[in-house]
């Protein structure tokens, strides 16, 4: 929440500290970009401008009716009109009713719906993003997007065009009735309306300022409530609440103090633009009173002014605020398009199915490096190593070794740079990404659920599955037992909102799902490192059936579990130090055998 409030800020600020010029442009490329997407709901959108039209023509009879009854059909007795003016204006509130409810209704739905496919866009072009996106993003803030942005994206989208209509239809309307009455008092009357907006800009721009600086501690104050919540078990520890607790108030007190000036610079800004306006119904009170004694008008047509000006008052109002909705609109819509912008995984042409592989894996002098990383140090350098289809391999070394980004590079989360890793002797890149992931199961030291149940998560191994190969899988995992003691079996829901399971039983559920799905490489990154040795050993049986006949790759901890490994490969941030089976290592007298002697001396 915290990152995501304040890149909320940051991009509106961004936006506003560019240069004009640069700013216009940006702002024109992005309407243009805009506009198709009103394409395939064009008769919807016609038929809500339309309606805005109406409304605000509608809006200026009533003072042009009120003005014949006074100077005509009641000086001159006709009754009949008067009847007919007032029950046609009845009529005319009716059919404005309507045009109301659609406008509000079926305005929104436009909205709802641009955003509906905004959305469906951003999600499917996240799906395609490359990992090293997730890496740098956070999650709140990709929400943020997903959320936020697009809700004020589409209230631009249908109120924008609705209300600069509706206010300049009104304004224009009022202004050439006025002038059909009395050119003078409507001139004398315009003038003030460029005043009105110039103050408008003015004060606009102050306004914007402190809003700004309001985000920017908004997202100051959520990023230390989410600190100080996620760190509340370190804080009770160390006793450290006082201290939370004054870093929390000096984000309070500014949060305090910018709501001040907000609030501020709001009151002077409603107080004064109200008086402007107020200020306007005093110019024609007096003034066209001086031209009604002075014969020049009628006492209708008094009115009449009187009335337009009141008309005035409201798309003068919204015309001022939409410039901020505007703002805001484009700025969220450019975080949208900035995500749109990035390239997805590649996906090379002339990729081809792979099919069901048999496992030979070869890595040859393979190098990478995050990109992320600005220091852009080699992770992986020179990387080669053969693993024969069915044979097991374990990588052991330091924390930060790089153990587990040469299992990602598998699977291809991550583009080498260098080198060439081929599998049954086809270059990875060969193959379509989706052939080769079908063909690889990982198993990792933390156990992603998703929001669903038992079933549904073990599915995710193979989404054709039957009930029977679940079960069948939850058995060879050995947590069948444990499911069938659940309240609805294999439909109870985990995580959230259901049943919470223990570090164990949710790697049971992965290891399930590495059943089901049942493919010829298999990938172990520290699957038992975060339980405790009762629980190991016991999951270590279902993982050494699950990696027979499999080609495995395995990371492990404790070197107990590796030391049938065909072969072991210490790799230091170094690069790889010793490779060989477990004999041998110990042989070496290096590394690795004081590793193991280590752990063993612990036992
Ligand atoms: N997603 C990432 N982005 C940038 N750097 C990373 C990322 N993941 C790991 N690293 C860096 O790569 C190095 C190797 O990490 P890793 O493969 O996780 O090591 P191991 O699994 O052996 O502990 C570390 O220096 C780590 O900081
Ligand atoms: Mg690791």
């Amino acid at each position: 929440m915290g990152a995501n409030g304040l890149i909320f800020g940051g991009g509106n600020v961004i936006i506003r500290r560019m240069k004009n010029n640069e700013r216009e442009k940006l702002q024109k490329g992005l309407i243009r970009r805009f506009v198709p997407y009103y394409r395939t709901h064009l008769k919807l959108f016609v038929t809500d401008i339309i309606c805005a039209a109406l409304i605000s023509a509608f809006n200026l009879i009533y003072p042009y009716i009120t003005g014949e009854i006074i100077d005509n059909y009641v000086p001159n007795g006709l009754m009949n009109w008067l009847l007919i003016s007032a029950f046609a204006l009845l009529i005319f509130y009716i059919i404005k009713a309507g045009l109301n409810y659609f406008l509000q209704y079926w305005g929104h739905i436009v909205g709802v719906r641009i955003q509906k496919t905004l959305r469906s866009e951003l999600f499917d072009h996240l799906e395609k993003m490359p990992l090293s996106f997730f890496d740098e993003n956070k999650t709140g803030v990709i929400m943020s997007r997903l959320t936020n942005d697009l809700f004020e994206i589409s209230e631009l989208a249908h109120h924008g065009p609705e209300d600069v209509l509706l206010s300049v239809v009104t304004l224009v309307g009022a202004i050439a009735i006025m002038f059909t009455y009395d050119v003078w008092l409507a001139l004398i009357l315009l003038a003030l309306v460029p005043l009105i907006l110039i103050y408008t800009i003015f004060m606009r721009k102050r306004f914007v300022d402190v809003y700004d600086e309001m985000r920017v501690v908004q997202g100051e104050i959520n990023a230390d409530v989410e600190s100080a919540v996620s760190g509340i078990r370190v804080a009770r520890a160390y006793t450290a609440e006082e201290h939370e607790k004054i870093k929390f108030e000096h984000g309070n007190d500014a949060f305090a103090k910018c709501k001040g000036k907000q609030y501020k610079v709001m009151g002077q800004y409603y107080a004064s633009m109200r008086f402007l306006l107020d200020f306007m119904n005093f110019a024609v009170i007096l003034i066209g009173g001086v031209f009604f004694f002075n014969g020049r008008i009628e006492p209708g047509v008094y009115t009449a002014f009187i009335m337009y000006v009141t008309t005035f008052s409201n798309p003068i109002w919204t015309l001022t605020t939409i410039y901020e909705q505007i703002q805001q609109g484009l700025t969220g819509f450019n975080r949208f398009c900035n995500i749109m912008d990035q390239p997805t995984e590649p996906e090379d042409a002339g990729a081809t199915d792979c099919g069901r592989l048999n496992g030979d894996i070869c890595f040859d002098n393979v190098s990478f490096s995050y990109k992320n990383d600005d220091s852009a140090k080699k992770v992986i350098s020179g990387f080669t190593c053969r693993i024969g289809a069915g044979k097991t391999v374990a990588l052991v070394g330091p924390s930060g070794g790089g153990k587990t980004t040469l299992c990602h590079l598998i699977p291809r989360f991550y583009e080498i740079d260098e080198g060439s890793i081929s599998i049954d002797g086809k270059d990875i890149k060969s193959v379509t990404k989706k052939s080769l992931r079908e063909n690889i199961g990982i198993v990792q030291q933390d156990v992603f659920l998703f929001n669903g149940t038992v079933k549904e998560n073990i599915a995710y191994g193979d989404f054709n599955a039957s009930d029977e190969q679940i079960v069948e899988a939850a058995k060879r995992a050995n947590i069948h037992d444990y499911v069938m003691t659940l309240p609805d079996g294999y439909d109870t829901a985990v995580g959230e909102r259901g049943v919470k399971l223990s570090g164990g039983q949710k790697q049971r559920i992965s290891i399930a799902r590495a059943f089901l799905k049942n493919p010829p490489i298999l990938i172990l990154d520290e699957a038992t490192s975060a339980l405790d040795n009762a629980t190991e050993m016991l999951i270590q049986e279902s993982l050494n059936e699950l990696s027979e006949g499999r080609t495995t790759i395995v990371v492990a901890h404790r070197l107990s579990t590796v030391k049938n490994a065909d072969e072991i490969i210490v790799v230091t941030p170094a690069g790889i130090a010793e490779r060989g089976t477990h004999e041998q290592l110990m042989a070496l007298n290096g590394i690795y055998k004081g590793l193991y002697e280590y752990q063993f001396k612990n036992l």
